[in-house]
This record gives structure tokens, C-alpha cells and sequence, in this order.
């Protein structure tokens, strides 16, 4: 990673006062903190001077101590940062990371010092709680009072917090109306624009959940299990500790609010030494015909992950630009979904032919490690595991805890318990010794540590494709497509394996996806992962080898990404430039409603003409009765053009946009 420059200025603040204020670099945004009678910290936050979140407190509360009020402000200081740095890979190549930050220093009553870092963004802010070296060594979290007063009560997307794996369709309703949400939440602020509340690196302590409270937003911790029991306990802290920063993105529109990286910018520098050999890359996999029920994990007659059928999909990866293939089913345990071994394949599978296959080709295969939410046993065997996949130059690995509650070194726990974020910590902190990309399934919700490990590249955390194949209520509705990119993309990148061609599954016939062709093209732009299945089967792909050229040509590595327009629920169009080339991909999703988007070139360089593949919706498409309906046309753009396409009811298009 390089950095450009760096301005950094000390600046001692006046300590007599009650106030203290920070604000943005564009002075837009105004973060002001006080002590209230009672000495509880509280801060307000203003936008082009409009109160957006009016006192709200801040504070923890401690087995030994409760940490809400009874502080004094001993110091501050403030300084600006403005500096730019290279990401490994992702949406974007450079990110601006412009801030003023304000460090209030706090002693407590008890004697306990405590530091608030705040930052304020020109989109939005962040502040965490630090407790540097003191006498006390360690604490025992029983809650956090930090709140978020909004001054209205908003129109809220959120999933609800039990949401099992965050698999849950969001939904939108006014904050009073919310039970205990998942962080993050995206919030349609009545008076115009957006803001996301979120959390940025969570490293050792449980993820925030948010729920309102005599019109406040709150934070419930997820807690700690005992003995399979909820405990009172939230964290254990050793100081010196730092909390997760907690977020709010304040944006105007749309646009702004996906193009914030403040998440990103609250995360780490990179701490791998060589991330060279860290490669986006799209893949298929022997997968989707487990969740259609045509093959099996477990080793038996319909077995999928067998040496012929890896190396049929192996020489279709190559023939087709795909640069990796995941297997799924090929190591011992399936039969029980608990005792897997993850250096023994089935006796069907010949691992050190494929890997030498593999080699050949120039492809590579993913690992699959599935637990079982066996995360203990997993974790004690990470290096003989990662050591075995790297022997067969395996260098990413979907992991997989399908379990609504995991077995930590530390007994059941939730996995966004702090127990799993440990957990989860220390598999990308080993596999990247091994040189091994992590793709995690079942995760704890992403908050932007890829800055920091960029061997994490994607996660799951999302109700995905695969429901399109079983769900009991249908598959996914059209709309969800449309929500994901306003709401957990923002998170970070998702695994949702885009790409059926082939819609209904006899198995289930009750179930289906709800989409035309051409919006399974769309999610390739509109939905961001460096790590990017093509989820369908070869023999599917193949009944539409023209369609299918969207998708070997597609790249998943970013020069630079926009909304070009969207409504959430209604529709997205992202358009993408690949990195290191002037081509741009454009890619739309519609949910219900057809409808006639436009998309002004204007991303195209004005002295340029381009050539243009558009994959679009027929005239007749519709998800329900017409799906594959599309026509490919080829055409001349330039900066001036503006592209006129229609979707249909679940429709979508991509286009391929190559400079001449
Ligand atoms: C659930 C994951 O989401 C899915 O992708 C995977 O195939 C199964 N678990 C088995 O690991």
C-alpha cells in the first residue's frame, strides 16, 4: 500500500470549558461533546447546521464499574489527517481518508481513564472508546450506553437481530416500529438523504446489535454464553483496549451513501507483508448441484466432488476464462455434518492428481473447510489444515459454520459473540501465513477488516442464491436484489454466488429464482466480491453460450465504482471500470416493476469511442413467465451517448463497454 501524503497537525485544545467540538474538513458535519450534570459524556451531530442526532450518551457499563457518568475531561487534542492509500483490491483503487479527529481524555470518578476518539468525516462519523495502560488490567463488559438520538423517526432497513447467519429479507419501517435489529441499518432520513449506522473493526469484542428505546436508538451487545444459557457478560477486555469504532454515514443521496469508505478508512493499514500473490478471481464450483438435490456432499451414487466431475469442471473453468474452481463435498464428515476431517478426501477423490491437474491448467481449486460449528476443533488443527491445502496449492478456502450456535475454544457461543469474532480473527490471521484467501460463510457480519487482512476477500451474511434453490417460501422475492446493494453490501463484499440460467428445480418445484437472464448478468457489477462464483452448472451455462459470454469477460477488480442511479427496492444500475484498463461494465437489477432506465456515459472518457456489448431484457421478459427472453446487441458509445434499456418485472442487463 502507498501513501501520498499525510498532513498532521497537533493542536492542543482549551480544557476550561464544558463543550468540546470537531468538525469536517468541508465543515459540513459538526461532532459536539459535553458532560451532562450527572458528567456523562454526550455528543450531538449537526449537518450544514441541522441537528441530525440530537445529546445522545456514551459510555460502558462494567461488572466493576458502571463507566456512564461521574467523568471529568483531563485533555484533548485534535489533528487532521487527509492521505490516500492503494487497496490491495476492491471497489475502488485509491481511497481518500480525510478526517478531523478530537482524542477527549476522561477520567472516571473510580480512577479509570478512559479516551474518546472521534473522527468526522465530510460524510459522516465515527468515535471509539479507548482505555490506555493503567492500573486496572482488566474488565468485564456488561453493556454499552452508547445511543443515537435521531431527530425523527426515520424509515429503517434492517434485518432482526436473531436473524440466523443474517439470512433474512430486510425490511423497512419506521424506528419505533423496529424490534432488536443486526448491525448495520440503513436509515431514509424524512428530511432527505441517507445514513448507515455501522460498526468498523471489530477484532475482540461482541458485534453491536441497535434497538430503540424512548425514541433513541440503543446498543445491545451480543452477549456471552453460559452454558448454552444468555450470560449477563458482553466482553472481557485487557487493557490497553480500543473498542470497534462505532459509524454513522450521513449522505445526501444514493451515490454518496455507496460511494463512503469511511468503514475502510476506520480499519488498519494492511498488515501483510506480500499481498502479490492475493488474486480476484471469479470461480464456479461443483455447489449448486447440491442445493438443487441432483448431487450429494457425502461420498454415494450421486456424489458430487468426485475426480471426474472436478476435472470436467476444471477444463470448463479454463476453456472459459474462469480462473478457479470450488469443490464442495470432498473431505470426510458429510455423513454427519460434524466429524470433518480437512485433510482426508473421499476415496473418490484424488487430490494430488486434481492439484497437479489444476496446476497445468493454470486454474486453481477453492477449498472448502464446512465445521459444522465445530469452530474448536477447526481452530486447534488450522495449521496442519492450511499446511495441507497450501502442499496442494490451495490459496483460498470457503470456510463454512452451519450452526446457530458455535462450539468456540470457549464452549457454545454466538459466532458474533466475542468468542466467534476471535475465532474468525484467528483463521484469517493463519491463513495468511499460509498464503490463503479466506471466503467466510456463516460469518460474523464484515466490518471492513480486509483493509487490515486482505486474505479475507468475501463473505457470506446474506440470505444468497442458494435460497432461490430450497426455500420453503419460494426463493428470494424480486426486491431483494434491490435492497442488498443500499444495505449489507455497504458492509462489504458478499458472497450471494450470482448466475443461475436455469430457473426452476424439479426437486422443489414450489421454489425458484425470481429473475430473467439478464438480471443474473446484472448482479456481476451490482453486487461486489473478489471472489466471484458463477454458482450454475456447466451443462447449464452452456444452453446459453451467448448470455454466458457476460461472464467470462467480466472482471471482479475495480479501477473505480459508482451508482449511477438506483431507489432501494426498486432498482439499482452500478457502473464499474476495471482496474488497470479504461473498460467499464455497467449492470442493472429491477424488482417488480418494469421499467425504462437511462444511463447517461458520462463515466467515459470524453476523447474516446467504445465498444459496446449490452445484454438487455426482450420486449416479453419477465421473471415469472418469460425469463429467458434477452437480446445482445452490439453498438458504438461514446461520453455524449446515454444508453436507453428497458427492465422487465425482475429484470436486469449488463453491459461490456471496451475502449477501442
Ligand atoms: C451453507 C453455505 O452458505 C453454502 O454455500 C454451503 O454449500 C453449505 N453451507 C455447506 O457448507
Amino acid at each position: 500500500m502507498k501513501r501520498f501524503f499525510t498532513l498532521l497537525t497537533l493542536v492542543p485544545l482549551f480544557l476550561s470549558c464544558n463543550r468540546w467540538h470537531v468538525q469536517s474538513p468541508d465543515d459540513s458535519l459538526r461532532f459536539c461533546l459535553r458532560l451532562s450534570e450527572s458528567r456523562t459524556p454526550e455528543y450531538r451531530v449537526l449537518q450544514d447546521g441541522n441537528v441530525v442526532i440530537d445529546w445522545s450518551s456514551l459510555g460502558l457499563v462494567f461488572a466493576e464499574r458502571s463507566l456512564t457518568d461521574g467523568f471529568a475531561i483531563t485533555g484533548a487534542k485534535k489533528c487532521v489527517v487527509s492521505d490516500q492509500w492503494e487497496t490491495v483490491w476492491g471497489e475502488e483503487r485509491f481511497i481518500l481518508d480525510s478526517h478531523a479527529q478530537m482524542t477527549v481524555h476522561m477520567r472516571h470518578v473510580s480512577g479509570i481513564k478512559m479516551d474518546l476518539v472521534i473522527r468526522v468525516f465530510n460524510d459522516g462519523f465515527a468515535f471509539r472508546y479507548v482505555f490506555p495502560e493503567q492500573k486496572t488490567k482488566q474488565l468485564t463488559l456488561l453493556d454499552e450506553a452508547t445511543a443515537y438520538c435521531f431527530t425523527a423517526d426515520h424509515e429503517t432497513w434492517s434485518i432482526d437481530w436473531s436473524t440466523e447467519y443474517y439470512e433474512g429479507i430486510w425490511t423497512r419501517s419506521p424506528l419505533s416500529e423496529k424490534d432488536t435489529m443486526c448491525s448495520p441499518i440503513t436509515i431514509e432520513r424524512s428530511g432527505g438523504g441517507y445514513a448507515f449506522v455501522h460498526e468498523a473493526a471489530l477484532t475482540d469484542y461482541p458485534a453491536q446489535n441497535l434497538y430503540m428505546a424512548h425514541d433513541t436508538l440503543k446498543t445491545y451487545l451480543t452477549p456471552w454464553l453460559e452454558d448454552g444459557q444468555i450470560s449477563p457478560v458482553k466482553a472481557h477486555l485487557t487493557l490497553p483496549f480500543e473498542s470497534p469504532w462505532r459509524m454513522v454515514v450521513l449522505a445526501h443521496n444514493l451515490p454518496d451513501l455507496t460511494a463512503s469508505r469511511i468503514m475502510l478508512n476506520l480499519n488498519e493499514p494492511c498488515k501483510l507483508d506480500d499481498t502479490s500473490w492475493l488474486k480476484p478471481m471469479k470461480f464456479i464450483g461443483i455447489w449448486w448441484g447440491m442445493h438443487m438435490k441432483s448431487m450429494t456432499w457425502e461420498q454415494g451414487p450421486k456424489h458430487g466432488a468426485t475426480t471426474a466431475n472436478m476435472e470436467q469442471y476444471l477444463r470448463f473453468a479454463k476453456a472459459h476464462n474462469i480462473q478457479s474452481v470450488l469443490a464442495e463435498g470432498w473431505n470426510k464428515g458429510w455423513e454427519d455434518w460434524k466429524s470433518f476431517s480437512f485433510t482426508e478426501p473421499y476415496s473418490d477423490w484424488d487430490m494430488d492428481y486434481l492439484s497437479r491437474l489444476a496446476d497445468s491448467l493454470g486454474v486453481q481449486i477453492v477449498g472448502h473447510n464446512e465445521t459444522g460449528g465445530n469452530a474448536a476443533d477447526y481452530e486447534r488443527a488450522l495449521d496442519e489444515i492450511y499446511a495441507y491445502h497450501a502442499a496442494h496449492n490451495i490459496h483460498a478456502i470457503k470456510t463454512g459454520y452451519v450452526s446457530p450456535v458455535i462450539r468456540t475454544l470457549d464452549g457454545l457461543q454466538f459466532n458474533k459473540g466475542q468468542s466467534g469474532v476471535r475465532h474468525y480473527r484467528k483463521v484469517i490471521e493463519t491463513a495468511a501465513k499460509y498464503r490463503i484467501a479466506i471466503d467466510n460463510h456463516e460469518p460474523v457480519m464484515p466490518t471492513g477488516l480486509q483493509r487490515t487482512y486482505p486474505n479475507l476477500m468475501t463473505q457470506e451474511g446474506v440470505r444468497g442464491q442458494e435460497w432461490n434453490a430450497w426455500s420453503k417460501d419460494g426463493g428470494n422475492p424480486c426486491s431483494h436484489v434491490t435492497v442488498l446493494p443500499f444495505t449489507r453490501i455497504l458492509a462489504g463484499p458478499v458472497d450471494f454466488t450470482p448466475g443461475v440460467f436455469a430457473f426452476e428445480n424439479p426437486v422443489m418445484p414450489q421454489t425458484r429464482v425470481h429473475a430473467t437472464l439478464m438480471n443474473q448478468l446484472g448482479l456481476f457489477v451490482c453486487f461486489y466480491s473478489p471472489l466471484q462464483m458463477a454458482c450454475d452448472l456447466p451443462e447449464n451455462y452452456m444452453k446459453h453460450p451467448d448470455a454466458f459470454r457476460f461472464i467470462e469477460q467480466v472482471p471482479c477488480d475495480w479501477e473505480q465504482s459508482l451508482l449511477v442511479d438506483g431507489k432501494i427496492g426498486e432498482f439499482c444500475i452500478f457502473a464499474r471500470q476495471e482496474r488497470g484498463s479504461e473498460d467499464w461494465y455497467i449492470g442493472g437489477l429491477n424488482a417488480d416493476e418494469p421499467r425504462d432506465a437511462q444511463i447517461p456515459m458520462t463515466m467515459l472518457d470524453a476523447d474516446k469511442t467504445y465498444a459496446a456489448t449490452i445484454f438487455r431484457d426482450g420486449e416479453n421478459a419477465d421473471w415469472k413467465t418469460n425469463p429467458y427472453d434477452y437480446v445482445i446487441e452490439e453498438r458504438t458509445l461514446c461520453a455524449r451517448d446515454t444508453l436507453h434499456i428497458h427492465m422487465a418485472s425482475g429484470g436486469g442487463f449488463a453491459v461490456s463497454i471496451n475502449s477501442k
